[in-house]
């Protein structure tokens, strides 16, 4: 059965889109246009906004504000890291995908050498993003995004998992060593956007350490919905190639256990990543309902 998008993440889709568009608007007059079409031609258009309703809904459960100061701002930063690592991993050289969110991708509507520096520019325009002193006074306040980020898109996170993606191709992988995988290069952005909401909400250790729990495994569930969707979903719906993840060989709790076992591992996770939060947290508010939401939608979505 599919779940709906909760209307507060499509309102902060809108949000971190409006943000979004302002900063390339704003890039638009370097000596490099060409570079900010292609940057903008992936970052913008489609996508849930997970990530950037993570940022929102952590930092507005942190604050208790509904609008906390600097959020919108890390929501951008991590859909513009997620952006850049959905280009690279469509490029010929690793996944050779054709579409990305319905539209031709990066390096199809522009051209591989464009694709690749739109990656790139937009990987270190998240951490201007980041780093940048109007976003918070607090210099340890940034500072600590800046690496929460870091240790989520590199070597321990994003791009070592996909570094592990691609040799799953041409070795068997075990269930563990599926979850490592699993949780570098999907987990780590998503635990990492959660505990930046956080941060940026002021949330204590306490907090921290539960958003971070809440979040590996949600990242967890989310991958297995996406590996679900590959065998079960169609290019239309998908906008990016469906079906190919067990021709290329790759690992996936759908992989190791079967479609019906890993649907129940990935609903068990989410029940977890729930009860986990909501112990954490003494009073039950809207923003603890939309994380929740925000779980269950990443394993109910159509797309
Ligand atoms: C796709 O992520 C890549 C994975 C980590 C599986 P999303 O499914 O969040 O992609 P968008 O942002 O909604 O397009
Ligand atoms: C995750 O895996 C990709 C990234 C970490 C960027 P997939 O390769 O399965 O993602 P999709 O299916 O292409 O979106
Ligand atoms: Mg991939
Ligand atoms: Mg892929
Ligand atoms: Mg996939």
């Amino acid at each position: 059965m599919t779940t709906a998008a909760p209307q507060q993440l499509l309102d902060d889709a809108a949000l971190t889109e409006t943000a979004l568009t302002e900063i390339f608007d704003g890039l638009a007059k370097t000596a490099a246009p060409k570079l900010v079409d292609a940057m903008r031609y992936a970052a913008m258009a489609g996508g849930k906004r997970m990530r950037a309703g993570l940022v929102l809904g952590a930092a507005r459960l942190a604050s208790g504000e509904s609008n906390p100061s600097g959020a919108t701002q890390v929501a951008a930063s991590f859909e513009c890291l997620h952006a850049y690592s959905l280009i690279h991993d469509d490029l010929p050289a690793m996944d050779d995908a054709e579409t990305r969110r319905g539209k031709p991708s990066c390096h199809i509507a522009f051209d591989e050498a464009t694709a690749i520096l739109a990656g790139d520019a937009l990987q270190t325009l998240a951490f201007e993003l980041l780093a940048d002193p109007d976003l918070h006074p607090d210099g340890g306040v940034r500072a600590g995004l800046v690496h929460d980020l870091a240790t989520a898109s590199g070597i321990t996170g994003m791009a070592g998992g996909q570094m592990l993606d691609l040799e799953a191709e041409t070795r068997r992988f075990d269930l563990d060593e599926t979850r490592i995988m699993q949780a570098m290069k999907t987990g780590a952005l998503i635990k990492a956007s959660a505990v930046a909401g956080g941060r940026i909400g002021g949330a204590d250790e306490h907090l921290l350490t539960a958003l971070a729990a809440y979040a590996d495994h949600l990242g967890l569930a989310f991958q297995i919905a996406d590996d679900l969707l590959d065998r079960q979903s169609d290019a239309a719906a998908m906008g990016k190639p469906t079906g190919r993840d067990e021709t290329a060989g790759k690992a996936s709790f759908v992989e190791a256990m079967g479609m019906e076992a890993a649907s129940k591992e990935a609903q068990k996770l989410v029940e977890n990543a729930n009860t986990i939060l909501a112990e954490a947290v003494e009073n039950s508010t809207v923003w603890l309902d939309y994380m929740t939401k925000i779980s269950s939608f990443s394993i109910g979505r159509s797309h």
